[in-house]
């Protein structure tokens, strides 16, 4: 091993040499904070944007992996994509950077995720349900109108705001229905056991958006009842989503709105075609039952998704 090659292992392979590495890439823009989470493709960041004076969230790719082209391919086609869309309920990108090995995007920075507001065998209140899946049914319109598939839709991958919205985060196995190069990764198989969808799972090459709309029914059935549709090992839960039918929403939770309950089973047919043709008709049909004194719903979701939000600046 070369000194050049050595100093770069001692640099990168340790948790303090990845943030090293980092703060020297952002110096002068970003502070960094503290480590958010690190996963299998990189780390988060909670950061410090000095000029703006804002907090934000920076995404690094990990140093090793940067070094292969594939992976720093598909990091910049998830900038690139997040860059692409803009929604409300989408996060989206504040800015991007390549230093060596430290390959790098910003976003603004939300405190909590939907992970941390639903824990096992707690339920959400319908209303509240309904207006995370409204949200979340119009991004996936928009996104699949521009030819995005998410691929990865889960609790953990959803932020929420100030106001309780959902923000949609991680499109780091996303697909762009124009590329070649996307289209090839369909048949690996990538996703999380609990929301993949049937087709998802055996790589079916025409797996489209609405396998997205299935993890959104998957995200809904665990809000509303308390648990997964199928529940056990990896193994166990791949075989289920294949080969059996999805329990109705109604057989765990007795009490949700019928519409509610029914849209939700509509996700999650196990045939994509016996889904809801699209996101846009499914958020038209959540909507179409939400007339209720407006406000009501928006203050229910602060209290019950923002109680402990913390100031974002004040940890900094
Ligand atoms: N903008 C953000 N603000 C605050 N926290 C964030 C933000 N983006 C991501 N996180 C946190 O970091 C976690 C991982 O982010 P993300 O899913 O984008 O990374 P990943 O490398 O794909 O990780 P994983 O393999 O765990 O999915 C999220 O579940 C969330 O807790
Ligand atoms: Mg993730």
């Amino acid at each position: 091993m070369t000194m050049v090659m050595e100093l770069r292992e001692s640099f990168t392979s340790s948790p303090a040499g990845e943030r090293r590495l980092l703060e020297r890439a952002v110096a002068g823009r970003y502070r960094i904070a503290a480590l958010i989470s690190r996963g299998g493709m990189g780390a988060i960041y909670r950061a410090w944007e000095t000029g703006l004076e804002r907090p934000v969230a920076i995404k690094l790719l990990a140093p090793a992996r940067a070094r292969d082209p594939d992976e720093r391919g598909r990091f910049r086609r998830e900038a690139r994509i997040l860059a692409s869309l803009a929604h409300r309920n989408v996060i989206p990108v504040l800015g991007t950077g390549e230093t060596g090995d430290a390959v790098w995007f910003a976003m603004p920075y939300h405190t909590v995720t939907l992970a941390d507001r639903i824990r096992a065998g707690k339920r959400l209140p319908p209303d509240v349900v309904r207006d995370l899946l409204i949200g979340l049914a119009d991004a996936l319109a928009y996104s699949h109108e521009r030819g995005v598939t998410h691929r990865d839709l889960k609790a953990e991958n959803i932020l929420l705001d100030e106001e309780g919205h959902p923000v949609l985060c991680d499109f780091g196995v996303a697909i762009l229905a124009s590329s070649d190069h996307s289209r090839a990764e369909i048949v690996k198989g990538y996703g999380t056991p609990e929301y993949m969808a049937p087709e998802q799972l055996l790589g079916t090459p025409e797996c489209d958006g609405r396998q997205d709309l299935y993890a959104l029914g998957v995200l809904g059935f665990r809000m509303l009842t308390g648990r997964f549709p199928f529940e056990g090992n990896a193994e166990q839960i791949r075989a289920a989503h294949v080969t059996r039918d999805v329990p109705a929403v109604a057989a765990h939770a007795a009490d949700v709105p019928p519409d509610l309950a029914a849209a939700l089973d509509r996700c999650l047919m196990r045939n994509a075609q016996d889904r809801w043709s699209g996101a846009a008709t499914l958020r038209e049909a959540l909507r179409a039952r939400t007339a209720r004194p407006s406000g009501v719903v928006t203050r229910l979701v602060r209290r019950l998704l923002s109680r402990s939000l913390p100031q974002a600046a004040a940890l900094l």
